[in-house]
Formats: C-alpha cells, structure tokens, sequence
C-alpha cells in the first residue's frame, strides 16, 4: 500500500477526515463523543457519524451485516455489503461536509474492512483495499486514532454492557485476536496518519492526547 493523496480532487477538499478504530469494546465511540462535544465547545464546525450506518439506506444494510440470523454470509458479501454502505455514507454524508470545509469525525471506516475483512476473514488485503479505493475515490482519512486494548479485556467490557452480541461480535476470540493484530499491522504501514493510544487508559487522558493531535492538525 502506498501513500495516496486522500482525494483525487485535492482541490475540493477544505476539511478534514478523523477515524476511530479498534477491537470490540476498545472505547473508541466514547472517544469520539468526547471529541464531538469538545470540538462544538470550540465552535468548530464539526459533523460526528459512524460505519456501518450513517445514512438511511446504510442502517438498512447495518442491520443486515450484524443480524445474527445470517449465518450464512459469505465473507466476500459482507465484504461489499460494508464497502456498500461506506460508498453511500462517503457520497452522501462525507465529502459534502469536506467540500463544506468541516472536521469529520467517523466511528469506524475502511481500515476496519481491512482489518475485519481483509485479515480477519481472510478476504485479501490488496482485494479489500481495492474495492474500498474505488468505492469512496481514493477518500483516505487525515488522521486515525486506533484505542488499542487486549481483545479479550474488549470483549468483557462487552458481555456487561450488552445482553445479546452482533453477528460480528458473536465471532469466535480467534476472529478478534486476528483483528487486534492487522490494526497492529495497518499502524505500521500507515504511520503518518496512525496515532496508537492505550485504550485502558483513564477516558480522560486519552481524550487529552485526542486532543492533542487534533490541534496539530486543525489548529
Ligand atoms: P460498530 O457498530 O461500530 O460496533 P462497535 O461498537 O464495535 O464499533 O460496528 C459493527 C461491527 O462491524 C463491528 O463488529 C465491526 C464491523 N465492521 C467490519 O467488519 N467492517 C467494516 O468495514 C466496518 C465499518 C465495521
């Protein structure tokens, strides 16, 4: 994988993409609203929104992805399904608020098919970042937080928190051992935009290191 200019039409794009990634209970949704609240304190112009989902046709295809009852999904239809909703998400939701110069926050995007899908479900990396390049036009993020934490610390937080499991969640440990290691890997392959935090830390300090980059970049 090389470093792309994050758009093949730089010229149009004035704001700037945030992705939050990681495993399964990895706190990277917290982080994300405690960016968003703090970011519309500072009158940023900001817009917070998530994969898979974030447009109406994309919640439908949400649904589908995590319902447990399709238990026969083909890892290469999951792996257009999600790259389906994100085409629509990026066209509707992302680059008109890039074009309007805003900070896009989103919870999840391509890197968690490279490392769900690509790795994970062993559908091929180069497969994988292919089909997502030409599905949002080469549309790379600016900067990526990945909330690092044991998979298996992840999945407890989970169990508490939630009565029934996603289809996705609901996978063996061995499906999310393999996802906490691409991220590792997807780190180290794209440094410039790849900021690792502890995701054990206290919410507080991490979000004071969100910060931090965040300014770097938009201050
Ligand atoms: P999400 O609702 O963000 O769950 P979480 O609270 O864990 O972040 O995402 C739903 C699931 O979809 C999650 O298990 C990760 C998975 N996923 C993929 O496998 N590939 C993708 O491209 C995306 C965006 C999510």
């Amino acid at each position: 994988m090389s470093h792309r200019n994050a758009s093949k039409t730089p010229g149009k794009r004035k704001g700037v993409l945030i992705t939050f990634e990681g495993v399964e209970g990895s706190g990277k949704t917290t982080q994300m609203n405690m960016l968003h609240a703090h970011l519309i304190r500072m009158k940023v112009d900001v817009v917070a929104t998530h994969e898979p989902g974030g447009t109406r046709l994309g919640e439908e295809i949400r649904r589908i992805l995590l319902d447990p009852a399709f238990r026969e999904m083909h890892p290469l239809t999951e792996t257009v399904l999600y790259a389906a909703d994100r085409a629509q998400h990026v066209y509707e939701v992302i680059k008109p608020a890039l074009e309007a110069g805003k900070v896009v926050l989103c919870d999840r995007y391509l890197d968690s098919s490279l490392a769900y899908q690509g790795v994970a479900r062993r559908v091929g990396l180069e497969g994988v970042r292919n089909l997502n390049e030409w599905v949002t036009d080469d549309l790379y993020p600016d900067l990526t937080f990945l909330l690092e934490i044991p998979y298996r610390v992840g999945l407890k937080r989970l169990e508490k928190r939630k009565e029934t499991l996603d289809r996705m969640e609901a996978q063996p440990e061995s499906f999310h051992e393999q996802v906490q290691e691409a991220y590792r890997t997807l780190a180290k392959f794209f440094p410039y935009r790849y900021v690792v935090l502890n995701g054990a830390d206290k919410p507080e300090n991490i979000h004071h290191r969100v910060m931090e980059e965040v300014m770097k970049l938009i201050g």
